[in-house]
């Protein structure tokens, strides 16, 4: 059963808490990776740059960074983080459009690509990366590994305490046949309730190094998180480069 989504919905429904959904997790690392990757002056493009977490300090670093998103909610709260408008905004899809020619680096971070619902869109998405990057240009791919959700019986439950009067109750249950996770977020804000269901289509390291592989991109590197810590088996996510073939 193919899933749809529509991408905008995801910024229209959680824009206004995003920032205290992730709070700040391993964002200066993550810079630091990014940052050293790219090179001084280099040129970024984000994929799904959301509230501008990640594209914003790294062009106040010096990176040309052009942010892709497609939600106009996410893109006003990257516009109040960056008055100074250092970083190149672009409203579009990126399973549609990826700017952008003999780009330094590519990055599409904290499972975004799983929001792609269909596996031959998120290989569409990444041909489009292939044909962007410059040669001995990189692609960061930051998503979670799927093995405990997969194995999932039963609906988990996870509480986030985001302000004093804001919580956050997620359900997640999991498709195995297609490999959706469906994640449904109840938001409870000053005594008034909404919901939201985000869809993550996922995959094995393995399957996005052939997706990838598919793509035109080969697989260079693997970490646990920002630091670079060994991806192993415990590993609940991993950050992956990729180059161009050949
Ligand atoms: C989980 S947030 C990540 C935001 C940011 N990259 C970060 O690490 O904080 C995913 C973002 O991707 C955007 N997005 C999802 N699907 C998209 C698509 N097909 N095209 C462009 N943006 C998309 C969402 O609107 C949202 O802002």
């Amino acid at each position: 059963m193919p899933y749809r989504v529509r991408p905008e919905a995801y910024g229209e429904a959680l824009s206004e808490v995003y920032d205290r959904m992730y709070g700040e997790i391993d964002t200066p690392a993550a810079v630091d990776f990014l940052l050293a990757l790219a090179g001084p002056g280099g040129r970024a493009v984000e994929l799904g740059a959301g509230t501008g977490r990640l594209a914003v300090p790294l062009a106040e670093k010096g990176l040309r960074v052009q942010a892709v998103e497609v939600s106009e909610h996410m893109l006003a709260k990257l516009r109040e983080r960056d008055p100074g408008g250092l970083v190149d905004t672009v409203r579009a899809d990126f399973t549609e459009h990826v700017p952008g020619e003999n780009v330094d680096l590519c990055f599409i971070a904290c499972n975004t690509l799983f929001m792609v619902p269909e596996r031959e869109r998120q290989i569409e998405t990444l041909r489009k990366v292939a044909q962007a990057l410059g040669p001995g240009g990189t692609l960061v791919v930051e998503v979670y590994d799927p093995t405990e959700f997969h194995q999932l019986s039963k609906p988990e439950l996870q509480a986030r305490h985001l302000a004093p009067d804001e919580l956050m109750l997620d359900t997640i249950t999991v498709d195995r046949v297609n490999q959706v996770l469906v994640e449904i977020h109840t938001l409870i804000r000053g005594g008034s309730v909404s919901t939201y269901t985000e869809l993550s289509r996922y995959a094995w390291p393995s399957e996005l190094d052939l997706m990838a592989r598919l793509a035109g991109l080969s697989m260079v590197d693997r970490f646990a998180d920002w630091t670079r810590s060994p991806f192993t088996a415990a590993a609940h996510r991993h950050i992956t480069l990729y180059r161009k073939a050949g």
